[in-house]
């Protein structure tokens, strides 16, 4: 693994997005695996310049986010869908038909979850994933567990979860307590991955993924064995590394 220690927030989010945009250049048509919450919306503020300026084209990017909370409609302000289309794909010229994200109100969950599957083999697997980290070690939604999930799955949030996503609604009661998320394999089939993490706060989770034994119950510790896989993350991050 590589790790790029950047000086704080925004130097993580212009290291992170040069990555990107360097598949972008390198691959035009590539297949981007995206993330949501608070550490790349910086990351993405980077990617929507860089393409007004006319450095960065989309046209050709297919996009596959993580994960969807269960019960939300993609119009919902707290669904991922909507978070993707205000944070990045309103802003760019990627093709609206280009990008997924799981559906959280497809009524049956496994058909919802092998379609999603099915999609990204159809697309010749990821070529970059972008990820953040969650304070209890998660990586899309694969939350501590005995084993390592693989595909594409429904799970129930916990409640370190449930706490730390509350910030974004009116009321802890409306966080949903189910999502569906692409599985550890999914991640881990990606050619490359980059992790963007910021904060004293995910200093602690950072120094058991990344010093730690590999075990399902800090997810992110999997990624370890990745063969390219890049931590970006700012000096507060990497205080115990
Ligand atoms: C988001 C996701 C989550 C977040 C993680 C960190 O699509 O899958 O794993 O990356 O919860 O969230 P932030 O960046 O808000 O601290």
């Amino acid at each position: 693994m590589r790790i790029i220690r950047a000086k704080d927030y925004e130097e993580m989010s212009r290291r992170a997005a040069d990555i990107i945009a360097a598949q972008v250049l390198l691959k035009p048509d590539c297949v981007l695996g995206l993330a949501t919450g608070s550490s790349p919306v910086g990351t993405y503020q980077e990617l929507v310049r860089r393409n007004a300026a006319g450095d960065l084209d989309f046209s050709r990017v297919k996009s596959v986010n993580l994960d969807e909370y269960v019960g939300l409609d993609p119009s919902h302000d707290q669904s991922y869908a909507y978070f993707m289309r205000h944070n990045l794909f309103d802003h760019i010229n990627i093709d609206p038909k280009n990008t997924n994200v799981p559906s959280g109100i497809a009524p049956d969950p496994e058909a919802e979850c092998s379609r999603y599957d099915a999609l990204i083999a159809a697309y010749g697997g990821i070529d970059l994933q972008l990820l953040g980290l969650g304070p209890n070690g998660h990586i899309g939604f694969n939350e501590p567990a005995d084993v390592f999930p693989t595909g594409t799955h429904q799970v129930t949030l916990t409640d370190s979860t449930i706490q730390a996503n509350k910030r974004f609604f009116a009321r802890v009661e409306d966080v949903p307590r189910y999502a569906r998320t692409m599985g550890i394999r999914d991640i881990m089939q990606a050619r490359r991955v980059l992790m963007v993490v910021s904060g004293e706060g995910k200093a602690e989770t950072v120094r058991a993924a990344f010093t730690g034994p590999v075990t399902p119950r800090v997810p992110a510790s999997i990624l370890q064995l990745h063969p390219d896989f890049t931590l970006v993350a700012d000096e507060a991050a990497l205080r115990y590394i």
